[in-house]
């Protein structure tokens, strides 16, 4: 890998060390494209993009999936503001905050989940607000070799609501009546709350990850509790310290990650913080495909 790359911890992440032309040539993207899969996570610091130079870096490296408010020919803005703040993002309110559990982007989509996103920093909170990730290709890789096998044979039904109460324990009505909405708002799209996905993702490239998150319901075909436990010992390992990387933000950092081998989280932060991040997200190329189920489900581990 270039020497443009350093860095930040052992396992995931690096340092983009270009200024914006370089980031912004389309003789970059291949060499951006491939420094992306390799560490996870690129930061390029206090970058500042505006929205039109963000849009222009995205669009190098794929196609941006239009999510920002609709404009008045009636197409969506490339950019998505991410904020809490219900008046600049309505989503803010409910939907966004179930961003501080650890997930992949478009699981529940029909298509490939989300290739890569990119956030600018505009506005910060004081405290909290940092984002965080981890390496499903590490967490694979780091399972015990003799329960590899086993794994791969597993299926994981993730659910939209499974979301929302593990991010809101201690929910209450008003909660209860707001992810209704939202759900049945889907539901009327024809976009399903509920998706079955391997646990183990045998990506082209000849890796492996795992599929993991908030999301992630229950393991198919085994006991409740034994099912539950699993999902919380995969997940605690997939999210050790050693393969993470916290994002502390500064003002104009470009931040992108490989959306198909990470999982990502915020850490929470006043809702009226303020804090602003500008959002292109790239259509996913890939659809997550686990190995064939030859066999029944082995004896749990
Ligand atoms: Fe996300």
């Amino acid at each position: 890998m270039s020497n443009r790359y350093v860095p930040v911890t052992p396992r995931i992440g690096a340092k983009a060390v270009m200024g914006k032309q370089e980031a912004l040539d389309p003789k970059n993207a291949d060499e951006i494209t491939a420094a992306l899969e390799h560490y996870g996570v690129l930061l390029f610091p206090q970058i500042g993009l505006d929205d039109d130079e963000q849009v222009i870096f995205s669009n190098n490296l794929g196609e941006i999936i239009p999510m920002g408010a609709l404009r008045s020919d009636g197409t969506h803005d490339p950019v998505y503001k991410i904020t809490l703040d219900p008046k600049e993002n309505p989503a803010g309110s409910v939907y966004l905050r179930n961003t501080i559990g650890w997930h992949i982007d478009g699981l529940f989509d029909d298509g490939p989940p989300a290739k890569a996103t990119m956030l600018t920093g505009k506005r910060l909170s004081a405290t909290g607000g940092q984002t965080e990730f981890c390496s499903t290709y590490a967490a694979y890789d780091d399972l015990p070799e003799r329960d590899k096998e086993y794994y791969e044979s597993l299926r994981i039904l993730h659910s939209l609501e499974t979301s929302y109460r593990s991010t809101r324990p201690d929910a209450g009505e008003e909660d209860e009546a707001s992810w209704r909405k939202v759900e049945a708002a889907r539901a009327r799209s024809g976009r399903r709350g509920e998706k079955e996905h391997p646990l183990v993702w045998h990506h082209r490239s000849g890796r492996k990850s795992l599929v993991l998150g908030m999301s992630a319901d229950h393991v198919v075909g085994i006991p409740e509790a034994e099912s539950r436990a699993l999902i919380e010992k995969l997940t605690a390992h997939a999210t050790r310290r050693e393969i993470v990387y916290r994002h502390e933000w500064t003002v104009g950092d470009l931040l992108m990650w490989d959306n198909c081998g990470v999982m990502h989280r915020v850490i929470p932060y006043d809702p009226s913080s303020g804090r602003m991040m500008h959002r292109t997200t790239l259509y996913g190329v890939e659809r997550i495909t686990g190995v064939e189920r030859t066999q029944a489900v082995g004896s749990a581990h």
